[in-house]
């Protein structure tokens, strides 16, 4: 049993009411969509974005005020132990996003589209895509590559599903790539991520991921498109950021990459929780007595009739 019931939006993150903390307040408690996204970028204000994959943490990323939530193939490494993305299959990822989508009032959620799931025809993607939007709640999908992927692009926005490109180190082509690298270092290669973000936003993706790049090229693109860039290891001059939760939690098991900031140890926590509790099991301090269910007098009475041993 656990109760899950939503409390109102605080009122304190739009100025209302009394500060709980010294936190910076949430500009707007208002829904997220697609054209506030581009506002944001037409007003400057920063995009903040996190991965989430299971209603107890969307719901607290939600609660903060971030403005999107990706339910990533990351998911695959982080929850599931596979050593990259590759492995996550479609209907995986749906279980996933209908835990998330029900845990979301204000924050967008988007849907990460797995490997194979849309390289293999574009007529796959749109029914791959449009699952995420009917079964899962999904608001948009996300794809990985440049201009090979525009003709999908095309295609979902025909559908009416908004879509949010991914460029750079693409970690769904860590095996053309050679492992996790850095992208876009030389002429060629940064002129070819230029234009691969130019032919995505004239595609019409709303919004393109920048990751693994160097600061310099992600200034550029953010400069060249109208829509707003997300960076991962993309430098402070992209139109916003994302991070993996479990990353910025301390979650994960290994070394962080450079660009990882670690907001929390989550995982120190939940050990120093766990061998307690593993103390009280054993040396019978847990539960107490105020922790027990009891019997009522009157019960407890008839068993002494009876003759029974109450512990
Ligand atoms: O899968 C994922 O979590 C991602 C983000 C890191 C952008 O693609």
């Amino acid at each position: 049993m656990s109760l899950t019931t939503f409390s109102p939006l605080p009122e304190t993150r739009s100025g209302t009411g009394a500060p709980t903390s010294d936190l910076p307040k949430t500009p707007s408690l208002s829904k997220v969509t697609v054209p506030s996204l581009l506002e944001k970028k037409l007003l400057r204000q920063p995009i903040s974005v996190v991965t989430a994959y299971d209603y107890a943490s969307a719901r607290l990323v939600d609660e903060a005020g971030l403005d999107i939530v990706l339910v990533g193939d990351s998911l695959a490494m982080v929850m599931q132990g596979h050593e990259n993305t590759l492995a996550i299959t479609m209907e995986e990822m749906l279980l996933y996003v209908r835990g998330v989508r029900r845990a979301l009032r204000r924050a967008l959620l988007i849907a990460d589209m797995p490997f194979g799931s849309y390289q293999i025809d574009d007529r796959e993607g749109v029914v791959n895509a449009v699952r995420f939007v009917k079964e899962a709640g999904a608001e948009a999908v996300k794809i990985e590559g440049g201009l090979s992927r525009c003709s999908l692009v095309r295609r979902l926005c025909d559908a009416e599903i908004p879509v949010m490109g991914h460029i750079g180190l693409t970690p769904q082509s860590v095996h053309r790539m050679g492992g996790y690298k850095v992208q876009g270092k030389t002429i060629d290669a940064l002129e070819q991520l230029r234009a691969d973000a130019l032919a995505l936003e004239a595609a019409g993706c709303f919004s393109i991921v920048l990751e693994g790049v160097p600061r310099e090229l992600a200034g550029m693109i953010t400069r060249d498109l109208r829509i707003p860039t997300i960076g991962i290891g993309a430098g402070p001059d992209c139109d916003g950021q994302v991070l993996v939760l479990h990353d910025m939690m301390t979650m994960s098991f290994s070394a962080p990459a450079k660009f990882v900031r670690r907001y929390a140890d989550v995982a120190s926590l939940m050990r120093d929780a766990l061998v307690t509790y593993k103390h009280d099991v054993e040396s019978r301090t847990f539960p107490s007595d105020e922790e027990s269910y009891h019997l009522s007098r009157e019960t407890r009475e008839l068993l002494a009739e009876k003759g029974a041993v109450i512990g």
